[in-house]
C-alpha cells in the first residue's frame, strides 16, 4: 500500500517508514509533502491508497484544504495525527472531510498497526485469501512430483478457476518452470528470499513465470550457492503472503528434505508424497513418512498419490497403504506418450492432450483437492474417492 505523508516533522517520517515497511504487505510512503497546501497544489503522480496528515502542522485557515483533499482522493484512506492540543474545529472539519482514522503524537506503534489494520479490512484489501500451501514430494527420484505438481497447479487455475501459485524448492536443478513453459524465469526462489521485506502481493506477481491466468510459477534458485543462502524465517514470511494472495500454494519440494523444504513442509496444509506401485519406491516412501511421523506431521494431512499406475500389478494400492500407513489419494496412469510430448514441449498435458488418460486424472485430482477443501463436503469426497476402480 502506497501512502502520501503530510508533514514537516522527517523524524515521524522515518517513524512512519519504519513501521510501515515491517508490516506484511509492507505500508510505503510514495510521497511527502510539507503542507496540506502543498499536498493540493503537488499532487502525486500516483494516487495514494493512503493519506497521512500530522494535523500539529495544519493552521486554522487552512482547514478547508482538508475537504479538498477528502474530495481529491475520494477513495483513499485518511489517518489524521494529532497533538496533544487540537482544536475541536478541525476536528470536526476532518471527519467531514472522510477522515476515520484519529491517532495522538507521539505515535503510539501498536494503534497505528490497528488503524492500519482496520482500514486494510475495511478497502478491499478485506478480500485477502486465505490460500492454502499443497506440498509435492518425490518419494524417490523421478517419481514425477515436478510433472504432477506443475499440471495439476494449472489445473487448479484452469480448471477450478482458483489463483495459483507454484514454487519450486528445488535446491538444484529446479525445472518445474520448463515443464509448462517456455519463458525464462527472470526472478527466482533467491531473489525474492533475498528481497523478503519487500514481498507482496504485486511484487510477488512480479517473479513469476505466468504460465495462464491465475497461475504462475516461481523458479528455484539458480545455483546451490544461492539455495544455500535461503533462511527457513524467509520461507515462513514468503508462503504467509503468498496465503494472502493466492488460493492455492503448490509446492514442488523435490525429494531432498533440509532446513528449507522442512519448513514448508511445516507450513503445509496437505502434503502429497509422489511415488510409483514398486518395491523401491514403498521403502522410500516409507522412510519419508516415518521422518513425518517423528515431526509429528497429522497423519490426515499426508496422503499419497501413486504416479504410473497400471492396473492389475502384482502390488495392490491396498498393500501400498498397509505397507505406508497412509491413505492413496489418487492415482495417476501410466502415459508416456502424452507426459513426454508434454513435458518435451513445456505445454501443460492438460493443454496439448486434453482428451488423454493422464490429463483426465489430473483434472479428478482438482475435483478431489478442491471438493476436500471443505470438511462439510465429505460427501462429495467419500462419492469421488470410492468411484471406479482407479480410486482406492
Ligand atoms: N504419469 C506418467 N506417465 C508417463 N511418464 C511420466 C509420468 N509422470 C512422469 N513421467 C515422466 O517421468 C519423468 C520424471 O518426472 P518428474 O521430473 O516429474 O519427476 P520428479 O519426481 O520431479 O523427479 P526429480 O527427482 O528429478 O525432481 C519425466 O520425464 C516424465 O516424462
Ligand atoms: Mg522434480
Amino acid at each position: 500500500m502506497k501512502a502520501l505523508l503530510i508533514s514537516q516533522d522527517s523524524q515521524l517520517h522515518a517513524e512512519i517508514a519504519a513501521q510501515g515497511a515491517a508490516r506484511v504487505p509492507p505500508l510505503s510512503i510514495g510521497a511527502t509533502r510539507v503542507s496540506l497546501r502543498e499536498a493540493i497544489e503537488r499532487l502525486p503522480a500516483d494516487a495514494p491508497a493512503l493519506v497521512i496528515i500530522d494535523a500539529g502542522d495544519i493552521e486554522a485557515a487552512d482547514a478547508d484544504l482538508l475537504d479538498r483533499l477528502g474530495k481529491h482522493y475520494s477513495s483513499a484512506s485518511f489517518i489524521l495525527l494529532t497533538g496533544a492540543v487540537q482544536h475541536q474545529d478541525l476536528l470536526i472539519r476532518a471527519m467531514r472531510a472522510g477522515v476515520r482514522e484519529v491517532l495522538q503524537l507521539p505515535l503510539v506503534h501498536h494503534a497505528f498497526h490497528e488503524a492500519l489494520d482496520r482500514i486494510a479490512n475495511a478497502t478491499g484489501i478485506a478480500l485477502l485469501r486465505d490460500g492454502k500451501v499443497l506440498a509435492f514430494i518425490a518419494c524417490k527420484g523421478g517419481s514425477g512430483a515436478t510433472f504432477i505438481s506443475t499440471n495439476f497447479g494449472y489445473g487448479l487455475a484452469t480448471l477450478a478457476d482458483k489463483k495459483v501459485m507454484l514454487i519450486d524448492l528445488h535446491g538444484q536443478f529446479g525445472d518445474a518452470a520448463l515443464y509448462v513453459s517456455d519463458q525464462k524465469p527472470a526472478m527466482t526462489l533467491a531473489d525474492v528470499c533475498g528481497q523478503i521485506a519487500r514481498v507482496d502481493g504485486p511484487f510477488l506477481a512480479s517473479c513469476l513465470v505466468h504460465v495462464a491466468p491465475g497461475f504462475g510459477v516461481l523458479a528455484a534458485a539458480d545455483d546451490p550457492t544461492n539455495a544455500g543462502n535461503l533462511k527457513p524465517e524467509q520461507i515462513d514470511t514468503l508462503l504467509r503472503v503468498a496465503r494472502q494472495y493466492y488460493d492455492y500454494i503448490v509446492l514442488d519440494v523435490g525429494r531432498q528434505i533440509d532446513a528449507i523444504s522442512l519448513r514448508a513442509l511445516d507450513n503445509a496444509d496437505a502434503i502429497y508424497p509422489i511415488l510409483q506401485l514398486a518395491l523401491p519406491d514403498i521403502r522410500d516412501g516409507r522412510r519419508l513418512l516415518d521422518i513425518f511421523r517423528s515431526l509429528g506431521y497429522a497423519v490426515e494431512t499426508t496422503r499419497l498419490i501413486v504416479n504410473r499406475y497400471e492396473k492389475g500389478g502384482k502390488l495392490r494400492l491396498q498393500d501400498l497403504q498397509s505397507a505406508l500407513g497412509a491413505e492413496v489419494l489418487h492415482t495417476i496412469p501410466n502415459d508416456y506418450m502424452a507426459v513426454t510430448d508434454s513435458v518435451n514441449q513445456g505445454v501443460p498435458v492438460l493443454q496439448l492432450s486434453r482428451s488423454s488418460a493422464v490429463a483426465r486424472s489430473l483434472a479428478e485430482l482438482v475435483e478431489l483437492v478442491t471438493a476436500h477443501r471443505v470438511p462439510e463436503n465429505k460427501g462429495l469426497f467419500d462419492r469421488l474417492f470410492g468411484r471406479g476402480d482407479n480410486h482406492v
